[in-house]
This record gives structure tokens, sequence and C-alpha cells, in this order.
């Protein structure tokens, strides 16, 4: 396995490959990586003749009062993982190797970014779409992965892949949870033993409310929604948002609506987690 932090290595090695008509399997992560990232390498591998697993803590993803200084790190281990999952190539620049001091370009999606998370987090979408184009530039990426764990995200790149016809295969692969069913995720280490506890409710919630939604339809949704909300905060967490969306465009549901995106967000403490259940509707 390859360890690249150059950009310049990285995009001319990709280069190299492509033009001796090999594909590549992208990705992309910000390190701290555990088996919910390790899925998304296992799903990839077979996608592709070359698997490059990018590690980068994207600061212009980050509002100016989160928790980009704290983010977790331990690149040794996540080589670790890395090279037991069969990836080929770990891309982690640095962040001025990244970006320019005087850069001025974004890469900006103004419709599916703007509910959930883009309430609360008003340029994060603006700087994941940014460094996922440069990535995909940079690794000349054919297909790349990524996880239901974030389900908006995971909507978003893919309308600003089919908007600016970037050459980029999509696969979104399913949610992975731990042991207690909480949605692993790299902030979790974040979590006192109280909190974790805690936290329970967020996938308690949602995966009781799965089958229900699936025959229950729009009216079910908008009544969870309010049960949801009270019972996260009952257990001690502050809630950000909970909310049922249509799957297609993160609008309101409709009696047409074709499948629901439960997605919830809340503070367990100092933490922030999200967590949601993708259900079709049973008609
Ligand atoms: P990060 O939070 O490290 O997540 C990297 C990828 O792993 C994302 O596609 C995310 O959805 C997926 N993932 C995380 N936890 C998961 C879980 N429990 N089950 C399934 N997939 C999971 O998302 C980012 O980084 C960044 O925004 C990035 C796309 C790398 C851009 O900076």
């Amino acid at each position: 396995m390859r360890i690249i932090k150059r950009v310049a290595e990285m995009q001319q090695y990709a280069l190299q490959l492509r033009a001796a008509g090999k594909t590549i399997a992208v990705v992309p992560t910000m390190g701290y990586l555990h088996a919910g990232h390790m899925s998304l390498l296992d799903n990839a591998r077979p996608r592709a003749d070359v698997l490059v697993v990018t590690v980068f803590v994207n600061p212009t993803q980050f509002g100016p009062n989160e928790d980009l200084d704290k983010y977790p790190r331990d690149f040794g281990h996540d080589c670790q993982l890395c090279e037991a999952h069969k990836a080929d190539i770990v891309f982690a620049p640095e962040a001025d190797e990244m970006y320019d001091k005087n850069r001025s370009t974004w890469v900006v999606e103004e419709e599916l970014a703007k509910p959930l998370c883009g309430k609360s987090r008003p340029i994060h979408f603006r700087g994941v779409c940014t460094v996922v184009s440069k990535l995909f530039n940079i690794t000349q990426a054919t297909v790349a992965v990524f996880g239901r764990k974030d389900a908006q995200q995971a909507l978003v790149i893919k309308r600003m892949v089919r908007d600016l016809n970037m050459p980029v295969e999509i696969v979104v692969a399913p949610l992975v949870r731990d042991a207690d069913n909480v949605a692993l995720s790299s902030r979790n280490r974040y979590l006192s033993a109280a909190e974790r506890s805690a936290a329970q409710v967020l996938s308690r919630e949602l995966l009781a409310a799965e089958p229900l939604l699936a025959v229950g339809g729009v009216k079910k949704a908008l009544e969870l929604k309010a049960e949801i909300a009270e019972k996260i905060a009952a257990a001690g967490g502050k809630v950000d948002y909970v909310e049922v969306l249509d799957t297609e465009n993160l609008g309101e549901l409709t009696p047409d609506s074709k499948s629901v995106l439960l997605a919830v967000a809340a503070w367990f403490g100092a933490t922030r987690l999200i967590d949601n259940v993708w259900v079709d509707f049973i008609r």
C-alpha cells in the first residue's frame, strides 16, 4: 500500500493509471477510521482495479464554532485498517497542500444542501462539495463510495455529480451500527459513558419507527416526527432536528412520495450526533 501526501504526486499517478486503462475507486474520509468506513472499502474494492482511500480532515466544511481543532486523528491506525482492507493507496494531504492561501472557488449545491444539517451548518455542504470535487479531480476517480450514515451528504454529492457532469459513479452503502445500535461515527469517541447510553435513544426510536413508517405513510411519519423529538429530549438529548422528508428532493412529504428519510440530529453533551432511516412506503 502506498501513502501519498502530495497533490501533484497523487494526480500524476492517477493519470498514469487511467492512461493505462485502469479504473479507480475512491473512498473519501476524514480518518479516525472505524468499521463503518471499512464497509465502504469492502464495497468499493471489487468495483475497480485500484482502491484509493482519502484521509483528510477538511477545514472548509467546519463552521467557526465546530470541532475542527479537536477532530480525532490516528493516522497510523487508519493506515493499518486500509491495508487490511486491501486499499492500494492512502492519499492524506495536509490542509495547506490541498488549499491555496488565495483560493476563491467553491462548489455549491443549492437545493438538497438547504434543509436538515444545512440549517444548523450553513457552510458545511459547500465545503463538502468543494473538497469532494477536488478529490475526484486529484484521484481521477471512476467510482466513489459514500455511506448512508450521511444520507443528505450522499444525495448532495449525487446531485453535484449529475449537475456538473462529473464522470464518476456514486455508490451509497448501508449505515453500519455498533453493538448497541448507535451509528458508528468518529465523533462517538467524544461521548462519556452516560452520554453514550443516552445517545442510544436515536437508533432505538428510528429502528422502532422504521416498520411503522413503511405501512403508515405520510400521516404516520408526521406523528412519529413529534414523538421522536419528545423521546430524545426525555433521554437528555438536545434536538437539533427530527425531520421526515421525501428522499427524492428532501422536500416535504406529499401523497405521491415513494420513500421517506427520517433523519435526526441531536446533542449529547458537547457532541452532535446524526442518524437516519430510509424507508420505502408500502402501498
Ligand atoms: P467521514 O465522516 O470520515 O465519513 C467518510 C464516509 O464514511 C462517508 O461517506 C460517511 O457517510 C461514511 N460513514 C461514516 N460512518 C458510517 C457508518 N456508521 N456507516 C456507513 N458509512 C459511514 O463524510 C465525511 O467524512 C466527509 O464529509 C467527506 C465526505 C470525507 C468530505 O470531507
